[in-house]
């Protein structure tokens, strides 16, 4: 008799294709699907649901009224957040979910946001079933408000079966029990679509006349305050004056209400009087090709990053790295190895890392192919996905 295939329901409060978002959305793309059969549930439509569908994965939206679903992490820490009519809504819809994988009726519910791990994980027990919590935020107060780090750490310890963690240092911040750590899953990226890329940088103009063509430094995600545009925009004017040639992309676009910073940082780059050295490049779903004509991918996050999945992008696509020490950061990047790692907030260390990286092109491409090795041996999604689905069988044979 062939082995049975396990059902695994997904759930994730958002469809916004954030960084959580889009590691779920590989991570389900690439599981052994004679193995695990993926269904997601999802608390409202967006583009992380189009793409499920479009890649054939059943979706079904279950609709979280609006003023909760958008609740910031950093609001849920303030007493409104927990206003009487609220608390109604979540129980009524707790109810609703608990019904929705009754009949779904998985052999896991595997949750991957912060709210899908408490209403998600609440209805699943509900239901009978066992609950898998994938974290990729840090439960520390820098990260997440004081109230908000004590009921996940609270909540941790009752409600999921199993815990998986995004990096070590994610795993750190849990304090689980020494007897049953975490699972660290590390979000990988695939290798194989990495394989046709163009050449590297566009290819040198021998041409008599020639303006050299521009060096690339790319900056790559939300943009959001502890994302650290605003650091990365204040280091592109420090680097200027000595390295004209180099220009500055910001891709990525603000997801959840955070207009305001990117209003900020884009007058930023007026005031400094960057506007030609700097551009925005909005939200892209080509990062892998950005990522393969740029020169170098800065990270700039002001608060530790738990992961930090668009460092592993850069490099498989060969390129260096620099990156502020903090959270997962440092699990990726080997220092002066794969790149080079900055304070956290400041711009002239970041400038510094930047021009001796740009001013010295061999270190720069023994920094990419060691981090494209790095890539291969640790960061793949093969790597992510077999480690997860362990998880699943651990919990299955239990
Ligand atoms: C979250 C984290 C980010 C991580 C991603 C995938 O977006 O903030 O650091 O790379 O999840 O785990």
């Amino acid at each position: 008799m062939p082995d049975p295939v396990y059902k695994i329901l997904y759930i994730d409060h958002t469809a916004q294709l954030s960084g959580a978002e889009l590691a779920l959305l590989n991570l389900i793309q690439h599981l052994d699907t004679s193995r695990f059969a993926p269904a997601v549930l999802l608390f409202t439509d967006g583009p992380l649901a189009d793409q499920l569908r479009r890649a054939g994965i059943p979706v079904q939206i279950l609709a979280l009224d609006s003023e909760i679903n958008n609740t910031t992490r950093h609001a849920a820490g303030k007493s409104s957040a927990l206003k009487l009519g609220k608390l109604f809504k979540m129980l009524r819809f707790i109810l609703k979910l608990r019904r929705a994988i009754s009949e779904s009726n998985p052999h896991i519910v595997h949750t991957n946001s912060l709210k899908a791990d408490i209403l998600g994980g609440i209805a699943g027990r509900l239901a009978g079933k066992p609950v898998i919590w994938h974290i990729h935020d840090r439960f520390t107060e820098d990260y997440l408000p004081r109230r908000v780090v004590k009921i996940m750490r609270r909540l941790l310890r009752v409600i999921p079966r199993a815990v998986i963690a995004n990096s070590r240092a994610t795993a750190e911040t849990l304090l689980l029990h020494p007897a049953k750590p975490a699972i660290i899953a590390d979000p990988g990226i695939d290798p194989l679509p990495l394989l046709p890329v163009p050449p590297p940088s566009p290819a040198p103009d021998t041409t008599v006349n020639s303006v050299r063509p521009s060096r690339r430094v790319i900056m790559v995600g939300r943009i959001c305050p502890w994302k650290g545009q605003d650091i990365f925009i204040r280091a592109a004017a420090l680097i200027h004056p000595q390295l004209p040639d180099v220009r500055f992309e910001i891709a990525g676009s603000a997801l959840f209400g955070e207009h305001i910073y990117e209003n900020q940082v884009r007058q930023l780059v007026q005031t400094l009087g960057l506007q030609n050295v700097v551009s925005f490049l909005g939200f892209r779903s080509d990062i892998p090709e950005l990522l393969s004509q740029a020169d170098l991918l800065v990270h700039a996050s002001t608060t530790p990053e738990p992961f930090g999945q668009v460092i592993v992008q850069a490099m498989a696509a060969g390129k260096p790295v620099v990156a502020t020490r903090g959270g997962g950061v440092p699990e990726i990047v080997l220092e002066t190895k794969t790149g080079l790692l900055v304070p956290m907030g400041d711009p002239s260390a970041m400038a510094a890392a930047i021009i001796t990286i740009m001013n010295n092109p061999d270190q720069a491409k023994a920094m990419g192919c060691a981090g494209e090795l790095r890539f291969i041996e640790n960061f793949t999604i093969q790597k992510t996905v077999q480690q997860v689905q362990s998880a699943y069988e651990s919990l299955i044979r239990i």
